[in-house]
């Protein structure tokens, strides 16, 4: 098999890894056809997601040019994901302290739309969005029967954000997006005592926090669980694939689930790289980055560097001590971490049970710059 050509390539490659192992041999280098410095290393992974200098947007092109002038540009403008600043900092321990839900609550949602949803072979490529879309979607208080309407607003949303979108897509983005801001809205002047409640409260209690922002966050809970979620339950359906004994230990004693689910986000992670731009002249794990200048950190492969992790290629479900990159680092760290791991136990607990014959493989990895789904039929 030939390897990737390069790290943006790697995401959608059947096996990345061994090609990721020789990144680590350069271990924070610029990629020159890219145009991009390539940070490897758990140390320059960790060391250029925490440095102030290096920003989640370009400073002159805060919001995607073709998505600007429209509801997809505005939700985007608004996110702790895509800003930087004291506004972001204010926002993001809202948005911490609204996820902060109860174990038992999360698990009891998963586990609930697992059941409901749980499909047969042909279904499984829609479950791995569908799941976390329902779940994620019951957790902010959305009623159980508009909870299709919203994983289908989410896929336009979604779909208009990506790299490349075509003008269509992102027509099809702005009006998805002002209905689930509208959605949103409504279920804020309800009382549900979802999470979007919780939301609101927790900026309440912040200060400072604009309610466009408030909106835009709660609907921004369900584009970051969209592809990663798919992307985790679906890396998890093919490690079994590849692991049938593992496979039946796993159906035998579900207490090996969680583990499991730890395991793959280490090994095979849903979000392979994130990117920073560097807004002033700064030196990073010893090398001089330019103002102007944007980083690819390769998640992926420091989660692999045996400075992480002692015999990283080992998988091992029982591993002590990981650690993982997987959830970024620092200010922009995931606060969603916990939900999206008992969204992926459930599902594949459901799955263990209703589906017949298991994949073997994938038939491919979906298109994509940074997050590696794969597609089964
Ligand atoms: C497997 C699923 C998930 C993965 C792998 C994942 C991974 C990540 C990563 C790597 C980041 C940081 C990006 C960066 O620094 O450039 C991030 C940010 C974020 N995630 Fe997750 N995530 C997942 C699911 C979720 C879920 C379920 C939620 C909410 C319910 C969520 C909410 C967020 C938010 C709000 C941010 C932005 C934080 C900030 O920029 O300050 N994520 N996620």
């Amino acid at each position: 098999m030939q390897p990737p050509c390069d790290p943006v390539a790697a995401v959608t490659h059947p096996d990345p890894y061994p090609y990721y192992a020789t990144l680590l041999q350069r271990p924070f280098d610029r990629d020159e056809p890219l145009g991009l410095w390539v940070a490897a290393s758990a140390e320059a992974a960790t060391a250029v997601l925490a440095s102030p200098a290096c920003r989640v947007r370009p400073p002159a092109e805060p919001v995607p040019p073709p998505l600007l002038g429209g509801a997809v540009g505005e939700l985007f403008g608004r996110w702790v994901r895509m800003t930087d600043g004291d506004a972001q900092a204010r926002a993001k321990r809202a948005v911490a302290a609204a996820l902060d839900i109860p174990a038992e609550t999360v698990m009891a949602e998963a586990r609930r739309w697992s059941v409901a949803l749980a499909p047969d072979r042909a279904g499984l490529d829609a479950f791995l969005f569908a799941l976390p879309m329902h779940v994620v979607g019951a957790l902010l208080g959305f009623a159980p029967d508009r909870l299709s309407e919203v994983a289908g607003r989410m896929r336009d949303v979604v779909a208009a954000i990506t790299p490349g979108a075509t003008a269509e897509a992102i027509g099809r983005g702005h009006e998805a997006t002002a209905g689930m801001v509208d959605m949103t809205e409504a279920l804020l002047r309800s009382s549900t005592g979802g999470l979007a409640q919780r939301l609101r409260d927790a900026a309440e209690r912040e200060g400072g926090v604009d309610p466009a922002a408030v909106t835009a966050n709660a609907v921004g809970f369900l584009f970051q669980a969209h592809d990663a979620g798919a992307g985790l339950l679906g890396n998890t359906v093919v490690a079994l694939g590849t692991r049938p004994e593992l496979r039946r230990a796993v159906a035998a004693d579900r207490g090996l689930l969680p583990g499991l689910v730890q395991e793959v986000l280490r090994c095979d992670p849903p979000a392979q790289n994130t990117r920073r731009f560097v807004a002033e002249d700064t030196v990073i794990a010893g090398r001089p980055l330019r103002a102007g200048d944007a980083v690819l950190v390769v998640i992926a492969a420091a989660n692999r560097d045996p400075a992480l992790n002692p015999d990283p290629d080992r998988f091992d479900p029982a591993r002590p001590d990981r650690r993982l990159l997987t959830f970024g680092h620092g200010r922009h760290a995931c606060p969603g971490d916990a939900i999206a791991a008992a969204i992926a136990v459930a599902g594949l607990d459901a799955l263990l049970d209703r589906l017949p014959d298991w994949p073997e493989r994938p038939a491919g990895y979906r298109p994509s710059p940074n997050v590696r789904v794969p597609r089964f039929a």
